[in-house]
């Protein structure tokens, strides 16, 4: 073996083990080590965002002996960066010779035969892994200032950011653990929202902004503690610009991430009864001062305030909302929101086009419940960067609940429904943790 031998080793590195140890031990003996370490736009092509971000993983790999160079790894894919190092090995782990990882793999050995570098699969260190490490750390759980900050860098990493709608623990363990794997990608969503809609039906009140921020705390808190992914509030108009800079630091305080307030005046109704009822939009120039005044208020840099735009829902223009979202964000919004009820998506569509190339960088956020037929695909294709999916876990719960009840008083006892219900082993063992 020549000493001037290169070899490539791609890794994330975000939770350092012997088995990444022995990989690098390994390379080092067959050459000069030059690790690629991915990047967060890389790993949240295909799996969550890593919990140390890719400065902060590129520090520890740089620091490990038997690594020589480091360069970002910019796609799952090593095919670009082999392509620019041309090195003589490529040493993995032997467990991508099997399963999800056989492509990557492949496309490794045919590049690698242009010059004659070969790939070295190193035996898998047994009884240790990241995914194992991964789920032992959910259970210690995260920090408010890490939560905060994830949203963020999300967005960057990311399309879509993937939120569903939680108003309790139950609900928020659920979208904490929920997954599903297509085509060797492992899919989950990436946070949480509090609607102002689903908390206030669960406690059996309208949306109108009766349910009060310390109330709209409890279930906050309750989800807050058994998650660790990240939350986006509901801030129905923000209420008084005097209160809502309260908010805004107790948001902050709790490790939200961002709240979203809607530009709508008087007494608030949900969006989705439209013009049906009276939608009273609030001056532009008085929801950019609360816009302003909620930056000003902010602690941290990472907090995001997303300004809502309801002229659609009030029957107003695309011209109209697009005229307010500049406003609000030479006000000082992180982002936009825009809502409609019209299920063509025409009116979306517009305005996310047109707002895109006024403001390449701002982050769009889109809630589809109507407009439901469109995928996310095309949704990011219109600019959207975050999709809300906004009340869905409650309302399939309340079907599902009403049919049980029903069930139990038509044949006066419950083993006609027994079926439709999780097993009583299941609901026991079903919080982490629970022997
Ligand atoms: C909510 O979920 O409370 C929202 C979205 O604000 S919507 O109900 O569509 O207005
Ligand atoms: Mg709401």
């Amino acid at each position: 073996m020549s000493e001037m031998s290169t070899v490539y080793v791609g890794m994330s590195a975000d939770i350092i083990h012997p088995g990444h140890l022995n990989i690098i031990a390994e390379a080092a003996k067959l050459g000069v080590v030059t690790v690629g370490v991915l990047t967060d736009q890389a790993i949240a092509s295909y799996k969550r965002l890593p919990y140390l971000n890719y400065e902060q993983r590129s520090l520890v790999v740089k620091a490990l002996k038997g690594v020589d160079t480091i360069v970002p790894q910019e796609t799952l894919d090593y095919v670009p960066n082999l392509e620019k190092l041309k090195p003589d090995f490529v040493v993995h782990g032997d467990d991508w010779v099997t399963g999800v990882q056989k492509h990557t793999r492949q496309r490794v050995v045919e590049c690698l035969a242009q010059w004659g570098g070969i790939v070295i699969d190193i035996p898998y260190t047994q009884g240790i892994s990241s995914s194992q490490l991964n789920e032992r750390l959910k259970e210690i759980g995260t920090t408010p200032d890490i939560r905060l900050k994830r949203l963020r860098r999300l967005i960057e990493a990311k399309k879509p950011v993937r939120i569903m709608e939680s108003h309790s623990g139950l609900t928020g363990l659920l979208i904490e653990h929920c997954s599903v794997e297509k085509n060797g990608v492992k899919r989950e969503f990436d946070g949480m929202w509090s609607s102002s809609l689903t908390d206030s039906t669960s406690r059996g009140k309208p949306d109108i902004e009766a349910v009060d921020l310390t109330t709209r705390l409890h279930s906050i808190n309750d989800m807050l503690e058994c998650t660790t992914k990240p939350f986006i509030f509901d801030g129905d108009t923000g209420g008084k610009t005097e209160h809502f800079v309260y908010t805004v630091r107790t948001l902050e305080r709790l490790g939200i991430s961002a709240v979203i307030i809607e530009d709508k005046a008087g007494l608030k109704r949900n969006s989705l009864f439209g013009t049906d009822v009276n939608q009273v939009l609030e001056d532009k120039v008085l929801f950019c001062e609360k816009i302003a005044s909620g930056k000003r208020a902010q602690i941290t840099t990472d907090f995001m305030i997303i300004a809502r735009l309801e002229s659609l829902i009030a029957g107003l223009t695309v011209d109209d909302a697009l005229e307010r979202a500049l406003a609000y964000c030479d006000a000082g919004a992180d982002g936009v929101m825009i809502h409609s009820k019209e299920q063509t998506g025409t009116d979306i569509k517009e305005f996310c086009l047109r707002f895109r190339k006024e403001k390449p960088q701002i982050p769009i956020v889109l809630v589809p419940t109507t407009y439901n037929s469109f995928k996310e695909e095309v949704l990011i294709e219109w600019g959207a960067n975050v999709i809300i999916y906004a009340n869905h876990m409650l309302r399939s719960a309340y079907p599902a609940m009403l049919e049980t009840a029903k069930s139990i008083l038509e044949n006066e006892r419950s083993l006609e429904v027994d079926s439709k219900c999780m097993s009583i082993k299941q609901i026991l063992t079903l919080i982490p943790g629970v022997e």
